[in-house]
């Protein structure tokens, strides 16, 4: 069983190859920094869903070094708004930004440098988001998904990626590494909070996907 659902993960990663030589750079960038990206699948899943409601302006946390982030600006800008993104590591931001510029698409888009639980509460209330992408620090996910509800646009989506934390969620508290067990009781809350409080469904592929709906 388990065998099959990784033959057909990466069946679908394959499929989903991406052809951009400077995305194509970035990918294998990723590997041998050790930056972790989103997966061709999730990110296949993720541009469907933002294409799917036009997203006109669109947040992400944790940008990294852009790759997820060139994909939603380009859907963002398309639909003539922009994307807004955030990261806190400044050596990630600022390769961020050569890669938006080696895309041709940095003036049309606004990277932040900064902790998005700082700098969250800084953007324009008056200017909310579509489509909003959770990508940062796993134990602090409850804490972004509060701040940023407020941001999102009626019938807006919020796209969480690495909700079952490498599939620790769905075990038992004994049998995660006590090192996890905090982010992991942390991200249980979350789900059990989306869940029960909100239009959310969890999606056990890739790292575990949820997506809420305003
Ligand atoms: C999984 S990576 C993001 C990957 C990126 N979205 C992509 O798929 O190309 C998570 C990033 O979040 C950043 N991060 C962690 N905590 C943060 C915070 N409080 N505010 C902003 N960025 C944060 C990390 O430095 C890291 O680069």
């Amino acid at each position: 069983m388990i065998e099959n659902f990784i033959k057909s993960s990466e069946y679908t990663q394959k499929l989903f190859d991406v052809d951009d030589e400077v995305m194509k750079s970035m990918e294998i960038e990723s590997l041998n920094d050790n930056v972790p990206i989103i997966s061709r699948e999730v990110l296949n899943f993720m541009i469907f869903n933002a294409k799917g409601i036009r997203a006109k302006n669109i947040l992400e946390i944790g940008t990294a070094t852009g790759y997820s982030g060139l994909f939603l600006a380009q859907i963002a800008n398309e639909n003539g708004g922009q994307l807004t993104t955030i990261e806190i590591d400044e050596k990630r931001h600022k390769k961020a930004i050569e890669n938006f510029k080696k895309v041709g698409i940095f003036e049309k888009n606004h990277l932040i440098l900064g902790d998005a639980l700082e700098e969250i509460p800084k953007l324009n209330k008056d200017n909310k988001f579509d489509f909003i992408f959770i990508d940062a620090a796993k134990g602090q996910y409850i804490k972004f998904f509060t701040m940023c509800w407020n941001l999102l646009n009626e019938n807006g989506i919020v796209f969480i990626d690495n909700i079952m934390f490498r599939g620790l969620v769905s075990e038992s508290e004994t049998e995660v590494p006590k090192r996890y067990r905090t982010i992991v009781q942390r991200l249980k809350e979350f789900i059990q909070k989306l869940n029960n409080e909100f239009d959310f469904v969890l999606l056990p592929f890739g790292d575990g996907v949820g997506l809420v709906r305003k």
